[in-house]
């Protein structure tokens, strides 16, 4: 494509974790001067408070943080003596999430997804359930999600728990209800840019159940039932305070800055709607989206991602490869063995989308992806 001089010289950042800094910034410091004279830096009442917060929002009676999502996400195989021997089934695209599930030493299982969605694929999965199957991972996937009671009754039926990675999805809704409410356990992800973020790793689970509860505390800690008194092989993952303190200031901007996500999504289906070689988010009959991502797909993805960046415009691909295709995954599938996967991580792209994104920086990104395709029509 031959190159015009379009920039008008602005540079639009994926996402600017210091510009989030600066509007917080005196409550962070206020946290972190009290934090400083409790003397509490490990599981003290700031992460009390925030499991608490944490569960509430996704009306659950137990919340357990952790140090990432990747732990929570084996943890909460642990805890329901998942490992050695059985098989996790999950999205083929999911790359985050099969790391938790091998480190629990369980075997995971991939299963297609959907083309409109990106989300794991209902009509796969009895095909790939056998009797060593113990649990469904779901993802909701860039926020969005997933086809949670078709999944829910497969899982009854055939006695296999459900967990929801919640991670991309904090605010998303399904059937007016919060996701991570659905599953026998959600897990969360607080990496910086997520909905809710720390200034750092963390993560969480969450359940009903009080023995799952119980035993996850002790997992996160060595395995231990009273202090130096472990009974199990557990873990060091934990939430620390800090973070916790960092999130419940975040807490209190949530609502605000999921509702700009929402403005700001709109004003990319609005001006990119007309565009023919491009496929927008589905915006789901069954919930709302919450906008981690903005992921669009053209089968022009390489192209439109190195014009936008010579305009100055950071993108993301989430994820350039599914696991199949990873050298670590290797043995999950071959070339073709889930074509819908293949076909996203070919076409995906993530637009800048976040609360500090102003209204003259998604314009310029919406104009620039006008003026490529009447390029290359
Ligand atoms: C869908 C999904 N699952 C799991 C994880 C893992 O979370 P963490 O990075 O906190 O370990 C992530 C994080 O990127 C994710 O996006």
């Amino acid at each position: 494509m031959k190159k015009t001089k379009t920039t008008i010289g602005i540079k639009v950042p994926f996402f600017p974790t210091s510009r989030e800094f600066k509007v917080i910034r005196n409550e962070l410091h206020d946290s972190l001067d009290q934090l400083g004279e409790s003397g509490f830096l490990i599981l003290g009442p700031k992460v009390s408070e925030f499991e608490e917060k944490m569960a509430k929002k996704v009306n659950r009676l137990y919340c357990v943080s952790c140090a990432s999502g990747t732990d929570a996400i084996t943890l909460a195989l642990q805890a329901n003596n998942i490992g050695v021997g059985d098989e996790v089934i999950l999205p083929a695209n999911s790359y985050p999430t099969i790391f938790g599930v091998a480190l629990s030493h369980a075997s995971p299982v991939l299963i297609d997804v959907e083309r409109n969605t990106a989300n794991l694929d209902p009509k796969q999965l009895k095909k790939k359930i056998t009797h060593k199957t113990k649990a469904i991972i779901i993802v909701h996937l860039y926020g969005l999600s997933a086809n949670i009671n078709e999944i829910k009754s497969i899982c009854k039926e055939n006695k296999i728990l459900l967990i929801e990675d919640c991670a991309q999805a904090v605010g998303s809704i399904y059937k007016k209800k919060p996701v991570g409410s659905f599953g026998d356990m959600a897990i969360f992800s607080f990496y910086p840019t997520k909905n809710l973020g720390a200034l750092g790793d963390g993560g969480a689970i969450v359940t009903n159940t009080k023995r799952t509860y119980e035993k996850l505390k002790m997992l996160r800690m060595y395995g231990e039932r009273n202090r130096y008194d472990s009974i199990f092989v557990g873990r060091n993952s934990r939430l620390d305070e800090i973070q916790a303190a960092f999130l419940l200031v975040k807490m209190r901007y949530l609502e605000k800055w999921l509702l700009i996500r929402k403005q700001l999504a709109t004003i990319y289906f609005n001006n990119l709607v007309q565009l023919k070689n491009l496929t927008l988010p589905l915006e789901s009959s069954f919930g709302e989206h919450s906008f981690h991502l903005f992921v669009i797909r053209t089968k022009q993805r390489n192209n439109l991602r190195k014009w936008l960046k010579e305009q100055g415009i950071e993108t993301g691909i989430h994820y350039p490869k599914p696991i199949h295709f990873t050298t670590s995954f290797s043995y999950t599938g071959n070339k073709g063995s889930f074509p819908e996967a293949e076909q996203w991580s070919k076409e995906a792209l993530s637009l800048p989308l976040h609360p500090f994104l102003t209204k003259k920086e998604i314009k310029y990104v919406t104009k620039q992806i006008q003026q490529f395709f009447s390029k290359t029509i």
